[in-house]
């Protein structure tokens, strides 16, 4: 299953997730393919502090706007479980190359009005590319949400207005997430009994759902983490 973390705004989540998920993924039995699609190149950095540190990480690749070509990502793609593309914010292009080559677009998404208002453009690609490829399933994912508050429960009334479902998974604002990057690990390696974990975890199982039978070489009833 290929699966893209994108969405035009910047910050909200969307490298964070992606490596997470893919960590998660393969703690989980699954060969994973991290595609660094940001010329900010945040996938690959954490790829080489893994790697410096000795930690299990999975193949992270650098791909830009013709990664949907034939020959590139496609032909690739075919040799792993899960593939997970991290895209830019902005560069509309990069995008869309991904869009045009995913299994399922996860659009990462803060809990506010106003991070959902910021969806619209993003919004607009996604239809475009799902015109074209009916196939292409896309989902909005809450992410650095603050605890209980009044402005996280109206967000995902807020955000189902948009048209596309919102996964019942939530990611909070947690400080596990930002040590585990930091320290070249995903979140289920860094602090598996953490909170943070056990989201990433129900995010995996429900995208493996959401994936509509897609080969994820998962078993999502495991009970393992990353070692
Ligand atoms: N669930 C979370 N809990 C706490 N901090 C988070 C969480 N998700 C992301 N962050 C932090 O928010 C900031 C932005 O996250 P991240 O880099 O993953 O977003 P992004 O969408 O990839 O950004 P960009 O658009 O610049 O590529 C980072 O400092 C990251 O550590
Ligand atoms: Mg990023």
């Amino acid at each position: 299953m290929i699966v893209a973390l994108a969405g035009q705004k910047g910050g909200v989540g969307k490298s964070t997730t992606a490596i997470c998920l893919a960590v998660a993924a393969m703690g989980r039995g699954a060969r994973v393919l991290l595609v660094d699609a940001d010329p900010q190149g945040t996938a690959r950095t954490w790829g080489e502090v893994a790697s410096e540190a000795g930690h299990a990480a999975p193949t992270v690749i650098a791909m830009g706007g013709s990664m949907h070509k034939p020959g590139q990502l496609p032909a690739i793609a075919a040799g792993y479980d899960w593939v997970v593309i991290d895209c830019p914010p902005r560069h509309g292009e990069v995008q869309r190359a991904a869009l045009m080559v995913a299994d399922l677009v996860v659009l990462p998404c803060g809990a506010s009005a106003a991070d959902a208002w910021a969806l619209a453009t993003t919004l607009e690609m996604v239809r475009e590319a799902q015109s074209f490829r009916e196939n292409l399933r896309a989902c909005l994912l809450i992410t650095r949400k603050q605890g209980r508050t009044g402005i996280a429960r109206g967000a995902r009334e807020v955000l189902e207005a948009s048209g596309l479902p919102v996964l019942a998974s939530e990611l909070g604002l947690r400080v596990a997430y930002q040590e585990a990057i930091a320290s070249g690990m995903g979140v289920t390696e860094y602090a598996p009994r953490d909170r943070a974990a056990a989201e990433v975890i129900d995010l995996l199982k429900e995208l493996e759902k959401f994936g509509d039978g897609k080969k994820t070489g998962i078993d999502i009833n495991s009970q393992a983490t990353a070692s």
